[in-house]
């Protein structure tokens, strides 16, 4: 029998890419995804741990759910399978349980691949969920099933999880475990079946992407660079990218790479935190701004036109006014395409939630404005330099807008251009017409 799915992701890539995982995993069982949540007899919310905020909507997410599933027993007699995955799961899970004793399911990150047997044991009149986050020895992806749907013209693909780098704010290692590297031949099966089905550009995904060294079939340990390498010999694959990296993970051919594969795109996230010593010491990155700073000269090097991404937190315990002025001149030097930045939310078990010199919310809130304000400029002129330019658009979506279609520039940026410019998974060169804060508009060029 047919069962409806519906899926809700919060976070980053790497959710996104286990949503779609764990929808393969529950293909067997019968469930088709569903992106109407009214007519869903199962209700994954996969969910994010980073920052307070993140983690707080889970909880109002499952008093909403716990409504709907009460009336559709009361008024339909059918029941409505409540799970929680990902990242607030694994760390909350005996609370969300005690908490939530309406929610049915609940699947840590590097357990999701045991869903088949969690919903065989599922009782819809017990009040007690079933919990698995363990961090199992074998690993999940020698258990998924192959993709059950295909992933669109540009597909993400996660070859390392976990980080060993205990950054003093991040929960990331607690919830996602050590760091793991997918073995090559997974990688490249998986890649060659997107490609199969449709996909022109992959996204490598890891926590810390570029720490990425696995073991190959000869027995080797193979680079990140190495992978790369092999991944731009595959037929059809047109781009690549990967995220999220770490600057101590820059190797030297990770360089050579970006200077020698065409298909590696002109873009790259490499968060940075702050531009202060001490506050990057404090927050132990393992690495100073000048470091970082010669990563991007090399990386310019390599490749001139690179555009530049990062992630930053202001107001970490202890950050002075100086600290955060060096943060702006940082970002002043390296000039960045586009950024995420954060106030420092503390997180419990982390070594900097105990510090006590803790940075006032208000002192955080006008940091954070001008420092995205900074970013904001940055962004705009960054999206106003591509005027003229034509560059080469990977056709991805339908636009919001009617009578439009919608794809990506090689530096991330989102760009709209007539429908029938193409259609989607075709890469076409479009002459960029308009920018925007956040977008571009284009009209193709016949060659
Ligand atoms: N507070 C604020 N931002 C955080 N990040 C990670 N942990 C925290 C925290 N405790 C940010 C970092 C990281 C991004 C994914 O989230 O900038 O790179
Ligand atoms: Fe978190 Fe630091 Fe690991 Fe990134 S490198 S996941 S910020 S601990």
């Amino acid at each position: 029998m047919v069962k409806k799915l519906y899926i809700k992701t919060y976070g980053c890539q790497m959710n996104v890419y286990d949503s779609a995982r764990m929808a393969d995993t529950l293909s067997p069982l019968g469930y088709v995804e569903t992106s109407h949540l009214d007519e869903a007899d199962m209700v994954v919310i996969n969910t994010c741990h980073i920052r307070e905020k993140a983690s707080e909507k889970v909880f109002s997410e499952l008093g909403r759910l716990r409504k709907m599933k009460s009336s559709r027993q009361e008024q339909e007699n059918r029941n409505m399978t409540i799970a929680v995955a990902g990242c607030v799961a694994q760390a909350e899970g005996e609370e969300i349980a005690r908490r939530a004793p309406w929610v049915d399911l609940i699947v840590g990150p590097q357990a999701y691949h045991t869903l088949p047997q969690l919903v065989s044991k599922l009782d819809p009149t017990s009040r007690q969920a079933v919990i698995n986050t363990d961090f199992p020895v074998e690993n999940k992806f020698d258990f998924l099933p192959e993709e059950h749907t295909p992933r669109g013209p540009a597909a993400f693909l996660s070859v390392q999880e976990g980080c060993d780098k205990f950054c003093t704010f991040c929960v990331v290692p607690y919830t996602r475990g050590a760091e793991f590297s997918r073995p090559v031949k997974g990688i490249m099966d998986e890649a060659k079946r997107l490609i199969e089905n449709g996909s022109v550009e992959l996204n490598l995904l890891g926590q810390n992407v570029n720490a990425w060294h696995g073991e190959a079939e000869d027995g080797q340990t193979w680079s990140f660079g190495r992978l790369l390498y092999a991944l731009a010999e595959l037929d059809g694959l047109k781009r690549i990218r990967y995220t999220t990296s770490h600057p101590l993970d820059m190797h030297d051919d990770l360089f050579d790479a970006h200077a020698e594969i065409p298909q590696l795109m002109p873009y790259l996230h490499l968060p940075v935190q702050s531009g202060s010593d001490r506050i990057l010491a404090a927050m132990n990155r393992r690495h100073d701004r000048d470091t970082y700073f010669r990563i991007i000269d090399r990386l310019r090097d390599a490749r001139p036109n690179m555009a530049l991404s990062g992630d930053f937190i202001v107001g970490f315990p202890g950050e002075t006014d100086r600290d955060f002025a060096d943060t702006l001149n940082l970002i002043d030097r390296v000039n960045y395409a586009s950024a995420y930045s954060f106030k420092y939310s503390p997180r419990p078990g982390t070594p900097a939630a105990s510090h006590e010199d803790q940075i006032d919310e208000a002192v955080k809130s006008e940091r954070l404005a001008g420092l995205q304000q900074l970013l904001a400029s940055q962004q705009q002129m960054f999206n106003h330099s591509k005027l003229g330019e034509v560059m080469d658009i990977l056709i991805e979506r339908p636009a919001s807008r009617e009578g439009q279609k919608a794809g990506r520039s090689p530096w991330m940026q989102a760009v709209h251009f007539s429908e029938n410019s193409g259609e989607i998974g075709d890469i076409i060169p479009v002459k960029i017409v308009a920018a925007y804060q956040n977008s571009l508009a284009g009209e193709r060029v016949i060659t």
